[in-house]
């Protein structure tokens, strides 16, 4: 069962190369997309203030500890498990994980769809003079009454598998080390931009005034799990990753250049979304969460860049850099899947693609179909299997684990002084599964009362 491969494992090149390819895991839809309509529907600032305090009291030390784990274990997660924690159920985090991963490819890949729909929308011109609420009919029309998001989603999971087939080394990261930051610098461009916008003062009120009138429990549950599925954490893709990073660099220093990243494009989007709506729906009390869902993305954004000359080509490339971005993601997923069914079921790696490719498919097109699979899909996975990953993880590491493994992981044994790690092991043992566990029972609770 755990015999080793034979061919010494794979790994990445520079320390720019696994900050590039765990930032190309994290940065993606969660951010542009996922970040703006969650932020919006559970109430702007109040939701972005607890968001962050997830991401640094509880995100970090989640990430750090995946990266240790699969550094340490040299391994898949169900693998990893198994070696750090013989004969123990720990491995069963493992086995979640590529349940998680199967479920957010199912909705994930939808979306990602509807990007390049968006890429041909804005190439052909049809966005152009539309006001919001018309661009919400026509989002809407196109996700509930054409066929078309099925086609999307077919050629954007067979692009993700033929990407992964082919090994990512010489393919997509040569790509996206141009693309990301290309993208990062039109979000940037255009949030200044929006800034100019008359009304776009009430846009940054609802994004950075909290009302903590606004927080309950299940915005709190939400804001954890956005957490969570931004930064790629629990559900071993960063443990995967972490298994490809060189004994050599920092992965306290890592962990932390990757969140920041990450987090710093969510509030761009953020800022690049919110005036925008103040400033073009031209109303007084404008209620936002009329727009938030979804549809989000795809309504505020191209009527931002038509309102600017040029418009029809920033809409495309705009589209284009962010399909991108959900490329690298839905690669990252699909990689935990492919590599458990290449290491634990002995399956060439173009079986193993093959046959995950196929079982995605089939829940993915479920998901297409029936908005209320994509809506139980999405909330699921961030919400529930991603805290709950996340949850064991620490609790792993924090209880489990020997502090001998944890110290020289995180000090590259010895030659590192690793001042943090008290503070961090104290996160990983008290302060993330406490906090975990609370905003877990009473969200969940809260949701089903
Ligand atoms: N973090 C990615 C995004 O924000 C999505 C993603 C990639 C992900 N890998 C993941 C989410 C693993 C949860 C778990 O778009």
């Amino acid at each position: 069962m755990s015999q080793e491969s034979s061919s010494p494992r794979d790994s990445f090149s520079t320390k720019f190369g696994v900050i590039a390819a765990a930032a190309g895991s994290a940065i993606g839809l969660g951010n542009i997309w996922r970040f703006p309509y969650e932020t919006g529907v559970n109430g702007g600032g109040a939701f972005l203030v607890v968001y962050l305090v997830c991401i640094l009291l509880i995100g970090l030390p989640v990430m750090i500890s995946e990266f240790l784990i699969g550094r340490s274990a040299q391994r898949n997660p169900f693998g990893a498990f198994k070696s750090l924690a013989p004969g123990k159920p720990w491995y069963l985090i493992g086995l979640m994980g590529v349940v998680a991963a199967f479920m957010i490819l199912a909705f994930y890949t939808v979306v990602a769809g509807w990007t390049l729909e968006y890429i041909y929308q804005s190439f052909a011109g049809t966005l152009k003079g539309k006001d919001p609420i018309e661009l919400k009919g026509m989002f809407d029309s196109f996700r509930y009454e054409s066929y078309r998001p099925l086609l999307w989603f077919v050629i954007f999971i067979g692009l993700t598998g033929w990407v992964v087939i082919a090994g990512i080394k010489n393919g997509i990261e040569k790509y996206t080390k141009i693309l990301m930051p290309m993208l990062l610098i039109m979000l940037v461009a255009m949030s200044v931009y929006v800034l100019t916008l008359p009304g776009a003062g009430k846009g940054l009120e609802f994004l950075f005034k909290p009302d903590f009138s606004k927080l309950t429990p299940n915005v709190i549950l939400k804001a954890l799990g956005q957490a969570f599925f931004s930064l790629s954490i629990g559900m071993g893709t960063l443990i995967t990753y972490g298994s490809y990073i060189k004994k050599k660099e920092n992965l306290g220093s890592t962990a932390l250049s990757v969140a920041g990243a990450d987090t710093f494009i969510a509030v761009m989007a953020g800022v690049a979304i919110f005036p925008a709506i103040f400033a073009l729906s031209n109303v007084g009390e404008f209620d936002v969460t009329r727009l938030a869902d979804e549809g989000l993305v795809f309504i505020t954004l191209p009527s931002i860049l038509y309102s600017i000359p040029g418009g029809p080509i920033l809409s495309t490339m705009f589209f284009i850099l962010l399909s991108v971005a959900a490329l690298t993601s839905t690669i990252s997923v699909l990689e935990v899947i492919v590599t458990y069914f290449v290491e634990e079921l002995k399956l060439t790696r173009k079986r193993a693609t093959i046959s995950a490719v196929a079982s995605v498919s089939i829940l993915g097109i479920l998901s297409v179909l029936f908005s209320g699979v994509f809506g139980f899909l999405n909330f699921t996975s961030a919400n529930i299997l991603l805290p709950l990953g996340g949850l064991f993880i620490v609790l792993f590491v924090g209880w489990s684990l020997s502090k001998k493994i944890t110290r020289e992981e995180l000090t590259n044994s010895g030659s590192i002084k690793g001042k943090f790690i008290p503070l961090y092991l104290f996160l990983v043992k008290f302060i993330a599964p406490v906090a975990i566990a609370i905003v877990f029972i009473y969200g969940i609770w809260n949701a089903i009362h």
